[in-house]
Order: structure tokens, then C-alpha cells, then sequence
């Protein structure tokens, strides 16, 4: 296997190699490096880029000469170790002030507050340069449907969003918002729980052409649903703005796994789409392959920096595996059996009208509905070949 390259546009959270493994059962077991030093050592294991909240950098409540000495230095680092800073995003979720959300607290000073914050935030992602700003309403939602007004929570989101995204607008900063959903974890709900539900939020949006999305693999797969079908629709929709990847084996908390060391063979069909499109054509993704992983809390430091190869390394495998399989001469011909391709015809031919179409008697009143009824479609087929690939048998 090749090592990482920075055209491969590996980018890491600070916050994922930076986690220090306290979790609500017990305390931190592993020592914090500065912010710098994990961006050194990232560079050095070929990443390409990474992504920071405000506090994984600066301490909350600090000054602002210290935060800027602070990010300063981080910007520098990022500088001479040839870093992209490409993502921020902004804690709205530890600081107890949070407990009932960010932009839809009960508690209007709080909503004030945390817009603030964001927006102090937006001056210093565009300034770093970076191209998109990840919102994750972690502590948007509830634990009981008695305490929240739903629909005014809504209301209160989009607004939270809208100002945001006009205040990008305003400073013509080259940022766009990813926004991302999580079903549960840490509030007992979360609004915007999936990747649909965010983007018929989106849609309602003012400022919804700066608007996207930030799908992580296992938020989806909490949820019990498809990722790769997740994020097909969001690029359909043109709403695929940056990707968090790790992995997750099924309903269970937020496991934050390495990047196929959960549902494997969904993440190979992750990186077939991710690399090679859709069969037909059609809207790629272009932006960094983002880790947004968690080193178990068994590792130490060396545990650390493997599990972070480990995500470069399984995605560069998947990729070889997925180039191979679409090279597959056999793989090619099973598509074709398939109708993979068909599916890109249009319904109704081009320039048919509606009359046209009904007075088509070949389409129904003479059509043979035992053809196709007994059609083969060799899915089964088909899958085995991925399955082959994958697995390195073919
Ligand atoms: C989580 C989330 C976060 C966000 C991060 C960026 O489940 O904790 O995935 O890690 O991605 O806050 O906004
Ligand atoms: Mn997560
Ligand atoms: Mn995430």
C-alpha cells in the first residue's frame, strides 16, 4: 500500500487525535499535546489538511490577545509544515451554558451568546482560509418533547442559520456552511437527525445556496441507515459540501471507530462513489477525505498516530479495491446485465408529451408484463464481484 500523499487531501480533526479518552465513566487516560505538535505529526503522516473547533485551540473564556498569540502559532505551524486549514467549526456543545442548545435554547441570552461566539468564529475561519465552516447542533434538541416548542425551535435554527450564512455573505467571506446531522448523542434527540431531515431544512433556508451538508458515516448509521444512499442524495441535490468519515458496527452510541473498522463493505461502496461517481456520471465529490474518528480509549500515544494511518491507510486500499472492481471487465459486463446504465434513460423520451405518452399503447395497454416480470437482474451477482474485490479474492 502507497503512503498518503497530500493529493490524496486526507484532513483530520484536532479534536480526533487530540481526544484525550475521558468518557462518562471514567477519566482522560492519555496526555494532551499542543495544538501544533498534532498538527506536526499529522503532516508528517501525510494528511493533507485539518479542521479545528475555536476551543480545541484556544481555550475557552480566554483572552483575546491570547487567542490570538494562540492561533497565530497554529496558523504559522500550518504554515511551515505545509497544513491546509481547511474546515473550522465552533464548540456550542461543552460549556455548560449549552446544556439546552446553542441556537435553540430556551434561553434567549444563551442563543445571543452562542451566535456571537459562531460568528468571532466565522472572522477566524475566513481568515485562516479555510472553505467551509461545519455546524453540528449537538446540543440542539431534547430530552423530553414537554420542553421544547418544536416548531419555534425550528424557527430559531434556521434563524440562528440564515444569520450566519448572511453575515458570510455580507463580509463576502469565501466560506460556505456544512451543516451536520446526528440523530442522538449527546441530547436525547437532536434536531436534524439525518441527512434528509437537514436538507428539507436547508430548503427552507434564505441563504440556502451557502448551505450544505457535513454527513458523517456513523451519524447515518445510528440512525439505521445507508450512508452511501445518504450522501448520493445530498451531491443529487448538489448540498455535498464536506464528509466526516469513521466508523460505526450498528445502533449503538456514537462509536467513532476508524474509517472502515465498522460496516466495511458500506465504506467500500463509500469510496467507489467518493472516487469513481456514480456508473452514469454526474456530480462528483471534490472536497478532503475528513476523519472525524476517536483513538480508543485503550491507546496510548502510539496507538494514537496508528489509528490515524489506519483511516489513510483503509481508504487508499478501498480506493484500489474500487478502482479495480470498475475495471473489471467482467464487472463492466454485469452492470450492462444489471440495467445500472439503463436507469440513466429517461422515462418518457425526449420531446414526448404527456399526450404522446398516453396514447403510447406499447407502454401499457399492449405491453407484455411477463417480459420483465421475469426478468434476471443478476444483482447478486454483481454484489459478489464488489464482494471479491474487496476482499482481494479477484
Ligand atoms: C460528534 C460530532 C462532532 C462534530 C464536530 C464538528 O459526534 O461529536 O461528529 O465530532 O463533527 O463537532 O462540528
Ligand atoms: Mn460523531
Ligand atoms: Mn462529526
Amino acid at each position: 500500500m502507497r503512503s498518503p500523499v497530500k493529493d490524496d487531501k486526507f484532513s483530520f480533526g484536532l479534536w480526533t487525535v487530540g481526544w484525550p479518552a475521558a468518557d462518562p465513566f471514567g477519566s482522560a487516560t492519555r496526555e494532551t499535546l499542543a495544538p501544533w505538535d498534532y498538527a506536526t505529526k499529522l503532516a508528517e503522516l501525510g494528511a493533507w489538511g485539518i479542521t479545528f473547533h475555536d476551543d480545541d485551540v484556544v481555550p475557552f473564556g480566554s483572552s483575546d490577545s491570547e487567542r490570538e498569540r494562540i492561533n497565530d502559532r497554529l496558523r504559522s505551524t500550518c504554515e511551515d509544515v505545509d497544513l491546509v486549514i481547511e474546515m473550522v467549526t465552533t464548540n456550542t456543545f461543552t460549556h455548560p451554558i449549552f446544556k439546552d442548545g446553542a441556537f435553540t435554547s430556551n434561553d434567549r441570552s444563551v442563543r445571543r451568546y452562542a451566535l456571537r461566539k459562531i460568528l468571532r468564529n466565522v472572522d477566524l475561519a475566513a481568515s485562516l482560509g479555510a472553505s467551509t465552516f461545519v455546524m453540528w447542533g449537538g446540543r440542539e434538541g431534547a430530552e423530553y418533547d414537554s420542553s421544547k416548542d418544536y416548531h419555534a425551535a425550528y424557527s430559531r435554527y434556521a434563524e440562528g442559520i440564515d444569520t450566519v450564512a448572511g453575515y458570510i455573505k455580507d463580509r463576502g467571506y469565501g466560506l460556505r456552511i456544512a451543516l451536520e446531522p446526528k440523530p442522538n448523542e449527546p441530547r436525547g434527540d437532536i434536531l436534524l437527525p439525518t441527512v434528509g431531515h437537514a436538507l428539507g431544512f436547508i430548503a427552507q433556508l434564505e441563504n440556502a445556496d451557502i448551505v450544505g451538508l457535513n454527513p458523517e458515516v456513523g451519524h447515518e448509521q445510528m440512525a439505521n441507515l445507508n450512508y452511501t444512499a445518504g450522501i448520493a442524495q445530498a451531491l443529487w441535490q448538489d448540498k455535498l459540501f464536506h464528509i466526516d468519515l469513521n466508523g460505526q458496527k450498528g445502533l449503538k452510541y456514537d462509536q467513532d471507530l476508524v474509517f472502515g473498522h465498522g460496516d466495511l463493505l458500506s465504506a467500500f461502496f463509500t469510496v467507489d462513489l467518493i472516487e469513481n461517481g456514480f456508473p452514469g456520471g454526474g456530480p462528483r465529490y471534490e472536497g478532503p477525505r475528513h476523519f472525524d474518528y476517536k483513538p480508543s480509549r485503550t491507546e496510548g500515544l502510539p496507538g494514537v498516530w496508528e489509528s490515524a494511518k489506519a483511516n489513510m491507510e483503509l481508504y487508499l486500499t478501498l480506493k484500489e479495491r474500487a478502482a479495480a472492481f470498475r475495471a473489471d471487465p467482467e464487472v463492466e459486463e454485469a452492470l450492462r446485465y444489471s440495467g445500472v446504465y439503463e436507469l440513466g434513460e429517461p422515462t418518457l423520451g425526449e420531446g414526448e408529451s404527456l399526450e404522446d405518452f398516453l396514447a403510447d399503447r406499447s407502454a401499457f395497454e399492449d405491453f407484455d408484463v411477463r417480459t420483465p416480470a421475469e426478468r434476471d437482474y443478476g444483482f447478486v451477482r454483481l454484489h459478489q464481484l464488489a464482494v471479491m474485490h474487496l476482499t482481494g479474492a479477484r
